[in-house]
């Protein structure tokens, strides 16, 4: 498979669905509107929605019209998260996807507002799947409004208190004490993994997935979460912010605990090839294939960026 060039075509699809869900810049309160939109399509690898893509792919989901809202919505949850995790108030950086971050560009207020929007808008947004179900068999109607019903569920639970909102807020209270492992990996599991988890999740169920399947799922997502965030330590150390499109030494700055300073970068990294390899090695322990999402979570581990 030519990975590469699979991965750029989805990008490129992935960013079709979520401008057709952007709302239209205009009214008295264009500006956080045009400041929604600046953050959110400023790039990025688009990771959550392809993960959700390719699990509803996995589990040979076949309603793309109802997947597609939510493809969306975890974007713009995403997006908000990053547009609030650089205010000067939490990790003060100034750019974010290569560009001037949003509170430099727009000012502090209207950065909060656009992140408040963009949260708002992905449950807009994520509702809008209702109405894309229809014309099958009553049965199917019936399944698919329940599959949607339960999308939003995890979608919220997932980004709340309870969720990646929770491992922020850990995560900016302890920055100058002392953590521990079991600590920073509570940390990481939501503000990093929480996300992802919903992505994957959203994907299971949209296609039908078993609550024992959608258990494994999660698991292999949070898994992915973690490894994830602890390539995101490593690399604010050893990338350039040319490559990253963020600042670089950013946790040093705030004074953060990382898996960088808890170990070192060589032990941090192989704890991002343990955690990946058991999310891998879950993965092939389900009956479905798809080689695309194996390739893509292998990846993650000799990411760049
Ligand atoms: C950055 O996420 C925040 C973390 C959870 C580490 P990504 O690295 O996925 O950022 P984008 O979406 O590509 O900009
Ligand atoms: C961010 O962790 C997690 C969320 C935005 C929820 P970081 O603060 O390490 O993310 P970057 O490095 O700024 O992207
Ligand atoms: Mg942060
Ligand atoms: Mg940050
Ligand atoms: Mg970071």
């Amino acid at each position: 498979m030519n990975f590469d060039g699979e991965q750029k075509q989805r990008v490129s699809t992935i960013e079709d669905i979520i401008k057709k869900f952007i709302p239209p810049i205009e009214g008295y309160q264009k500006t956080v509107i045009e400041a929604m939109n600046y953050s959110l399509m400023a790039g990025g690898k688009r990771l959550r929605p392809m993960l959700m893509e390719e699990t509803f792919r996995l589990f040979g989901g076949s309603n793309w019209a109802v997947l597609e809202p939510f493809l969306a919505a975890i974007e713009m949850i995403h997006t908000y998260s990053l547009v609030h995790d650089d205010l000067p108030a939490m990790d003060d950086d100034e750019y974010r996807r290569g560009r001037k971050t949003t509170h430099i560009v727009y000012g502090e207020a209207m950065a909060i507002l656009a992140g408040d929007g963009l949260l708002n808008y992905a449950f807009e947004t994520a509702v809008k799947a209702f109405k894309m179900i229809g014309s099958e068999q009553a049965n199917e109607e019936l399944a698919d409004y329940k599959r949607v019903a339960r999308a939003i569920d995890i979608l919220s639970m997932k980004s709340g208190i309870y969720g990646m909102l929770g491992g922020q807020v850990v995560d900016v209270e302890e920055y100058n004490g002392y953590i521990d492992r079991k600590r920073l990996d509570f940390i990481y599991q939501l503000k990093t993994g929480a996300l992802i988890e919903a992505a994957m999740m959203i994907g299971a169920i949209l296609a039908g997935a078993t609550d024992e399947e959608l258990d494994t799922i999660e698991e292999i997502a949070g898994d992915v979460g973690l490894a994830f965030q602890i390539k995101d330590d490593i690399l604010d150390v050893t990338s350039s912010a040319e490559v990253l499109g963020k600042p670089i030494h950013s946790d040093e700055k705030n004074e953060k605990t990382t898996y960088v300073t808890l170990m070192d970068v060589d032990n941090a990294d192989d704890e991002v090839v343990r955690i990946s390899e058991r999310a891998i090695k879950a993965y092939e322990a389900l009956p479905y294939k798809n080689e695309y999402l194996k390739i893509l979570i292998n990846k993650l581990i000799t990411r760049e960026y």
